[in-house]
């Protein structure tokens, strides 16, 4: 190699160099910029829905006596955690939210449970829900005053709020509190939950609602999560980025990557916390 060879292969290298530094600051950006997304979303969502908040849910599975060998496989809508137990989809994602955010729980439940059998379920909720009636509950809050923000989540019953849900909602002065509903369903998205939720809470702030298809509580439940607290997405990026290190090509697609799961991130932010 000549001297002018030797002059263009430094400078190649400096700005291969030059390249390479480039890419680290805005790798350094992202991942600054989704730990204080992390950070913000963390703080709002404890400080908003944290010390005052209830979480209250209605699942059909804590309201009906299942036999222990009941089929929770090919049975509609029901579910077995790892442990063996039965659960609801509206209970998963009550819990979740209950460790999330550190907020009180409670369960509606009724004093009269439902049949076991699906199809009868159905019948009885249609006809209570034909009738207007107000199933009578088992248990209660009692310090209800306490709360300013109730998470409230519950399974569509033909395409609005189970009858038990109104009972509950009756019991107590909602007046000025704030009501974020969630819906789990099975095709119906929120149905007309929320605007009946609105016609009988006309005093609180009832918000627009989310809707979970119970199929894929398992998988949006982390969703929901990662987007709320930004981590899993921070995790994500990191090990993205420790991957690609080597690889300004690669680096350049996780820039992409995570610039877009930010503004997911973002977007659902601003969704659950409005
Ligand atoms: C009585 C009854 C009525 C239902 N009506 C609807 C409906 O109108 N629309 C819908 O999408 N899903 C409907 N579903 C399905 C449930 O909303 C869905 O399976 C939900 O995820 C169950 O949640 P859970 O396990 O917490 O009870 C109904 C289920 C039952 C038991």
């Amino acid at each position: 190699m000549d001297v002018k060879g030797i002059f263009k292969f430094s400078s190649d290298i400096r700005q291969v160099k030059g390249m390479h530094k480039k890419a680290k600051y805005i790798e350094v950006g992202i991942i600054a910029c989704l730990i204080i997304l992390a950070a913000v979303a963390i703080f709002s969502f404890r400080a908003r829905y944290g010390g005052n908040t209830l979480v209250v849910y209605f699942s059909r599975v804590g309201n009906t006596d299942f036999s222990e060998d009941v089929d929770a496989v090919s049975s509609a809508s029901l579910r077995r955690e790892r442990s063996g137990r039965l659960v609801g989809n509206a209970e998963v994602l009550a819990n979740d939210i209950h460790d999330f955010t550190g907020a009180d729980i409670h369960e509606i439940q009724v004093r009269d449970v439902y049949p076991e059998d699906y199809e009868q379920t159905v019948d009885r909720a249609s006809e209570e829900r034909n009738q207007n009636t107000r199933p009578e509950l088992l248990n209660y809050v009692d310090n209800m005053q306490e709360y300013d923000n109730i998470i409230l989540i519950y399974p569509v019953w033909w395409s609005t709020v189970p009858m038990p849900v109104y009972t509950f909602l009756e019991e107590y002065d909602f007046a000025g509190k704030t009501i974020i509903p969630i819906a789990t369903h099975k095709g119906s998205f929120l149905g007309s939950s929320v605007s009946d939720l609105k016609q009988i809470l006309p005093e609180s702030h009832v918000k627009n609602g989310i809707a979970v298809s119970g199929g894929s509580v398992d998988f949006l439940k982390y969703w929901i999560i990662g987007a709320l607290t930004g981590i899993v997405l921070l995790f994500y990026a990191i090990g993205m980025a420790k991957k690609c290190k080597e690889n300004p090509v690669k680096a350049r697609a996780w820039n992409i990557c995570a610039v877009v799961s930010m503004l997911v991130a973002v977007i659902c932010v601003i969704k659950l916390l409005l």
